[in-house]
């Protein structure tokens, strides 16, 4: 469905905050909270606890796995179907009789289905909605349902954290389970990992390619001030041709880890637990391949750091290895080489796999994109083009209640811009993938799938201001409607997050802003004269317009806000509106037009002498009004 078509929704705005982060401020606010409840959903046929999802950039359709079953939804035809993938003949010594699905990828341009089949990990052909037996899965999908598990495709090679034996095997291992030999890492190369994510990152020469992977270990630092856990990236050579020994044939011979460091530096506030990764690729070098990591504290905060494959890239290159005091061969640990590694630099990395040196957030301060105090579970980074032609980072952030925050990355922090509410219910997000090439996000609960789109520019309102002061790069105002800039058409809008009021037309062209609306006021010429509004927040700041110009602008040092006039002349009538903002929500408090003393009144009390008495008092009642005013 086009961006363009009727939403299918109903859904009340009730409520709108600021919620502007500069790095290290975490005010928590949203700014516009939506009770919204996906554009478009499809239900499983039974609660499904456990899913895995597979969707194609661009498509509309969504796969999904789930427990002896394989669902797909089409989002823009509302076709769906299932198919069951009930499990084989039962097997001895199984507590879970059942084929959880884990896995859906494209490998070798088809899709591939793996699941754990009653403890008997099994793959499947997907083609024409149609299964076919595609051989033993082991090593693709677990025995048993678990969270804590990476399958990465890459071409023919399928990397995987899945163990191959139901019993033995305790030790977790990242290994290439399909493709150019088998290759597993060292079992002292981690402590009890919780793997998070990889990434394939292919350079000009096929044998420097090199595999990232992300994951939470046990710190080896046992002190008592140092954190439980510390968040590790990873480095392996595509080109890795494992050990000459026989019994390091199989292993792989270029690991490496190091630190992923996300430190407040104004409290030093250690962001040690890795949740989410979400690799933003980059279209100029592979260098610049963004890596947006996911952290908490010990507190249950979130924060967000950013860091480059490049400066990942540099550290493992560079670095010493931590505890190691040698010289480093010329040969280096962890290089890629089209030549199998000499067994004295593999000795050297098996025995000091970590780096000393951290990898530092890309951003100068080296600091959180942003912290704050929500639990954020997952994240997802698109990037919109906005109507003055620069890419804009949007964050998707997943909370722990149910709770998607859209955020966007601005030169010096970040703008959080929405909160949604994708499922009816406030239940959790168990899944969440995105399509950046249709702007949508579809988010999983255990009974349902929700599309939600990126550019929801009917939130804001009908209003040009409330339009173009969301600074939401995928809105702005055209033929009076806050319009999604997915349609080649010309819109007005201003990211600035400085005041934008400019951009808007004139406040006097609004909705219900007619000329009746203004209270009207008399004022002679030449009198002074002050034009007052009430002040209701303290974090607004509150503006004073003269036909479309700011005349006066006030902030926490002038309350109430007052515009004074100290002697009026002809080119200060007509009429003024006070504004407050806050954030990016504004709004209209007064709305005043100062009239001219107009010449009949005069001629009325020249006759009004002619009635002697009464005519004195009444003078003298309006130069006391016209003290009594200042
Ligand atoms: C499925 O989940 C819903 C909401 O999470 C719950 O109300 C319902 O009882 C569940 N049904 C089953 C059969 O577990
Ligand atoms: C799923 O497909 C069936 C027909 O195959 C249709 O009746 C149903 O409305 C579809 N569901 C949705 C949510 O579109
Ligand atoms: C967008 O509109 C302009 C004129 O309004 C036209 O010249 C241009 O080809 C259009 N581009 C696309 C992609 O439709
Ligand atoms: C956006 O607003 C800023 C600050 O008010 C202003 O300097 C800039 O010129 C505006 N940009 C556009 C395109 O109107
Ligand atoms: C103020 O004056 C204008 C015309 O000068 C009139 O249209 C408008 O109704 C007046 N407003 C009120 C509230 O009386
Ligand atoms: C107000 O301005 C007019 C014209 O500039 C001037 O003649 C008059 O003296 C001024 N009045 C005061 C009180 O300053
Ligand atoms: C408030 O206004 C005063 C005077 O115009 C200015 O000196 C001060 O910097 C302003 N404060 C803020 C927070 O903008």
């Amino acid at each position: 469905m086009s961006a363009s078509s009727p939403a299918v929704f109903a859904f009340t705005l009730w409520t709108s905050y600021l919620w502007l982060l500069a790095a290290g401020h975490s005010r928590v606010n949203p700014r516009l909270i939506v009770p919204f409840q996906g554009e478009k959903r499809f239900s499983y046929e039974k609660n499904e606890t456990q899913t895995v999802f597979y969707h194609e950039d661009g498509h509309p359709a969504l796969l999904v796995g789930g427990k002896d079953k394989l669902y797909y939804f089409d989002f823009e035809n509302s076709g769906n179907y299932t198919e069951d993938f009930f499990p084989g003949k039962p097997s001895e010594h199984c507590d879970d009789q059942a084929n959880y699905l884990t896995f859906i990828d494209k490998v070798n341009d088809g899709i591939l289905v793996c699941g754990t089949n009653s403890c008997q990990p099994t793959c499947w052909h997907w083609e024409n909605h149609q299964k076919s037996f595609a051989g033993d899965g082991r090593g693709l999908a677990p025995f048993t349902p678990s969270q804590n598990a990476l399958v990465l495709v890459d071409g023919t090679d399928i990397y995987s954290t899945h163990k191959k034996h139901l019993y033995n095997g305790k030790i977790p291992r990242f290994r290439r389970a399909r493709g150019s030999g088998e290759l597993y890492t060292s079992d002292t190369a981690m402590q009890n990992p919780q793997f998070i994510k990889g990434t394939v990152i292919q350079r000009d020469t096929p044998y420097d390619g090199k595999i990232y992977y992300f994951f939470r270990e046990d710190n080896p630092d046992k002190s008592p001030e140092a954190p439980l856990l510390v968040s590790r990236v990873a480095q392996l050579c595509k080109g890795d041709r494992g050990g000459s020994g026989s019994l390091s044939s199989s292993k792989w011979t270029t690991f490496l880890k190091s630190t992923l460091a996300c430190v407040d530096p104004a409290t030093k506030g250690n962001f040690n637990s890795l949740q989410d990764i979400f690799i933003v690729p980059s279209e100029e070098t592979w260098k610049e391949t963004r890596v947006y990591g996911l952290f908490t504290n010990s507190w249950g905060d979130s924060a967000v750091c950013i860091y480059s494959i490049g400066e990942i890239d540099r550290v493992f290159q560079t670095s010493k290895l931590k505890g190691y005091n040698e010289p480093l061969p010329s040969f280096r640990p962890g290089q890629c080489s089209s030549e199998r590694t000499p067994s004295e630099t593999f000795r050297i990395a098996d025995g000091y796999p970590e780096v000393e040196d951290k990898v530092q957030p890309i951003n100068q301060k080296k600091a959180p994109l942003f912290h704050n105090k929500y639990h954020y579970k997952k994240i997802g980074v698109h990037e919109v083009q906005a109507v003055n032609g620069e890419t804009y980072n949007v964050l998707y952030l997943v909370t722990d209640k149910g709770y998607i925050h859209k955020m966007v990355e601005m030169p010096h922090g970040v703008l959080n811009i929405m909160e949604i509410q994708p499922f009816q219910n406030r239940v959790p997000v168990q899944s969440m993938t995105l399509d950046h090439i249709r702007a949508k996000l579809y988010l999983g609960s255990d009974t349902e799938v929700v599309q939600v789109p990126m550019d929801m520019c009917e939130m804001y309102g009908n209003s040009c201001d409330e339009c173009v002061l969301a600074r939401d790069p995928y809105c702005g105002w055209r033929a009076g409607k806050c319009t999604s800039v997915y349609g080649n058409w010309s819109l007005l809008q201003n990211l600035s997050t400085e005041s934008s009021q400019e951009v808007c037309p004139s406040y006097k062209k609004q909705e219900g802003d007619s000329r009746e609306s203004y209270h009207n006021v008399t004022v002679a010429v030449f009198s002074r004269y002050y034009l007052r509004c009430p002040v209701e927040s303290h974090y607004a700041t509150y503006k004073w317009f003269h036909n479309d110009h700011c005349v006066q602008t006030c902030n926490t040092t002038h309350r109430p806000c007052i515009h004074f006039i100290e002697n009026v002349t002809q080119d200060q009538y007509g009429c003024y509106i006070c504004v407050s903002e806050e954030g990016g929500y504004t709004q209209t408090l007064v709305k005043e037009c100062m009239v001219k003393q107009p010449e009949f009144m005069r001629l009325q009390w020249n006759r009004a002498t002619t009635t002697s008495c009464c005519s004195l008092m009444l003078l003298m009642v309006f130069v006391l009004l016209f003290f009594l005013r200042d």
